[in-house]
């Protein structure tokens, strides 16, 4: 998938980095030494972000946004690795039989080739039937629908003709086997006769990212309450149901551009939404919400916009999203417009294409959304309702850094409950004192035993360490003497991005012997390295800045000297931490009391 190593290392040669920018940026200008720019990637008035010609970095010193040439345009573009690989040669007019070769040809097990050319005839098979003289059923229920030909087209929408038996018939003339017909999903093999699972429905393709069909669903066209609205093809061997969004495949063409996504239910409210011009939408093809799902949306980079039905199970699965969302910390709006209990379908049929359009953009944020649907579905009325309202809130306001933020989250509690804000205030400092948890044991530990005082002393301790560690990193940017420096005397950095760092560093040296910021980034992005982002914002913030350090004998030994000494500091915190564990009050008290003594003495 990814293009060879050697190929990139030629272009990042031939691309230069204050040219690639100031195609894209007019403000990039020469500032002493270097250049500088007003950052795009975030709301920046001054030229915040540096870029060094001479290592070929850049880095944003406000919002700490940084990298190579490639990473600029792939943050600028929102697109992936190879696809900023391929801009960055447009911009340059630099070509290669290698860019064309590695153009996402989706690996394809041999094995599956068969079944899926059996599903593209079928596929094709179901479009045809469509335009025949018994597919006019299907047409007028799209009429009906409001969906046009246009948009059949566009979605692939077919009709199974009423004769499954004539469906397998044709396959099998075609010379696909029994076995393959199956793996479609549509019949299972007997030798007694195969019938197409979906005959006389309306078809709705189902594709891949890559936009292969691989399933189907088939919506029944006729009343009748006996059958099933839609049949959908089982699990197979090319159909996995929760790794499918619905229109993936067409919505990631558009959703970067337009910046954002809209998830909801079904078909018909991506045609909706279609109809009124919004192409970056997927359908959930139910109210489940998978870990795939959320990788497929994550790989976008845009806002999320979760659209279920109004009514009340849509709205009860949105309230479970939510801390799907949250957990995969994905940014996210909810389309709310409260007492609307219709989907985005019957919304457009009923009242037209402006009130969808109002509807769509009707965006609230989480806690909206959650206060809506409490005060829609229970009234309120005890004090043990408003109290489970302002329960679960807790672990969100408590999790919000910015002051305006919280307070007006807790003014619109305030506001829904009843409560004044100074009662919700006295609980929420309960809640966060009775959940201070470990995040940060060391820290926790000494908030624990003096009341919080000797905090500022414990975090001062990192700091000083990872002050020394930093400016130890910094030098190994500078020289190989420092590399070679830290190899014997410090070993390892106790922060885990810089250890990662500092290893890349060593293994670049060995192997090409020189220092290349620029080069390292690079084989960060095509590395698995945990933290990847932060890895390479701290790569390009060292590379990027003006000023180098400077280096002597004298100042890695006093480095070496303030490292070592604040690690061992920290092991002996982290032994008392550890011994703490599960011990009864009086045993901790005790313990702590020790290790206070002679922390003093020491
Ligand atoms: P809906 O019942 O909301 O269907 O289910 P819909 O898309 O709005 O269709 P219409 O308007 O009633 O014709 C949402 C989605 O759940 C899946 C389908 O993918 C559907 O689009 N579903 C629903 C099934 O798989 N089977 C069913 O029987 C019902
Ligand atoms: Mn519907």
């Amino acid at each position: 998938m990814a293009f060879d190593a050697d190929l990139i290392k030629e272009i990042k040669q031939r691309a230069d980095i204050v040219d690639v920018i100031s195609f894209y940026l007019p403000s990039v200008q020469k500032k002493g030494k270097g250049y500088v720019a007003v950052c795009p990637f975030h709301d920046d008035h001054d030229p915040s972000m540096q870029i060094n010609k001479e290592k070929q970095t850049f880095h944003c010193f406000v919002c700490q946004t940084g990298g190579d040439v490639i990473e600029f345009v792939k943050e600028y573009e929102k697109c992936s690795f190879n696809d900023a690989v391929l801009k960055v040669c447009d911009i340059i007019g630099f070509d290669d039989p290698r860019l064309h070769k590695q153009s996402y040809q989706p690996k394809v097990d041999e094995n599956l080739i068969p079944v899926y050319n059996c599903i593209n005839e079928l596929q094709k098979y179901y479009v045809y039937a469509l335009a025949t003289e018994e597919g006019q059923v299907a047409r007028d229920y799209l009429a009906k629908r409001h969906l046009s030909d246009a948009q059949a087209k566009k979605f692939g929408l077919g009709y199974a003709l009423k004769d499954g038996k004539m469906t397998i018939e044709y396959l099998k003339a075609k010379g696909f086997s029994l076995k393959n017909i199956e793996n479609t999903g549509i019949a299972l093999a007997q030798t007694s006769g195969m019938c197409d699972n979906n005959q006389g429905r309306l078809i709705f393709p189902i594709k891949d990212a890559n936009g292969q069909v691989c399933g189907f669903s088939a919506r029944k066209i006729v009343e009748d309450p006996d059958a099933p609205k839609y049949v959908n093809s089982p699990e197979t061997v090319i159909f996995t149901k929760g790794n499918i969004l619905y229109n993936y495949w067409q919505a990631k063409q558009t959703a970067k551009h337009d910046g954002y996504i809209y998830v909801v239910e079904g078909f018909m409210d991506v045609f909706a939404l279609d109809s009124i011009g919004i192409t970056s939408c997927v359908a959930l093809m139910s109210t489940k919400l998978t870990k795939q799902h959320i990788e497929l949306i994550r790989r976008l980079g845009v806002e999320v916009r979760v659209c279920l039905d109004g009514d009340k199970p849509g709205q009860s699965a949105m309230m479970k999203l939510m801390s799907q969302l949250d957990e995969a910390h994905l940014p996210y709006r909810l389309v709310s417009l409260p007492g609307e209990i219709r989907d985005p379908d019957e919304i457009l049929k009923q009242d037209g294409e402006e009130t969808l359009q109002k509807f769509v953009n009707t965006l609230v944020d989480p806690f909206q959304f959650a206060l809506n649907y409490y005060k829609n579905t229970s009234p309120l009325g005890t004090i043990e309702d408003k109290k489970k309202v302002i329960k679960h809130f807790m672990p969100m306001i408590a999790s919000i850094r910015e002051k305006l933020v919280r307070d007006d989250y807790i003014y619109k509690l305030a506001d829904a409950t009843g409560f004044s804000s100074g009662a919700i205030i006295n609980y929420l400092n309960d809640f966060m004192s009775k959940n201070r948890k470990s995040e940060d044991s060391l820290i926790n530990i000494n908030a624990e035993f003096s009341g919080g005082n000797d905090l500022k002393s414990i975090s001062k301790d990192i700091r000083r360490l990872t002050l020394a560690e930093r400016t130890m990193l910094d030098m190994m940017f500078e020289s190989k003497e420092a590399i070679a420096f830290y190899e014997t005397n410090i070993k390892y950095f106790t922060d885990e991005v810089y250890r990662l760092i500092a290893n890349f560093l060593i293994e670049q040296v060995k192997n090409n012997g020189e220092i290349d910021p620029s080069q390292l980034i690079t084989e960060m992005e095509l590395s698995e390295v945990k933290n990847k982002e932060k890895v390479i914002s701290t790569v390009s913030a060292i590379a990027s800045k003006d000023s180098k350090v400077k280096l002597s004998k004298n100042s890695l030994d006093e480095i070496s000297k303030v490292i070592n000494e604040e690690r061992t500091r920290l092991y002996e915190k982290k032994k008392v931490n550890d011994a703490l564990e599960g011990l009864t009050p009086e045993e901790r008290a005790k313990i702590i009391a020790d290790y206070l003594a002679k922390k003093s003495s020491n």
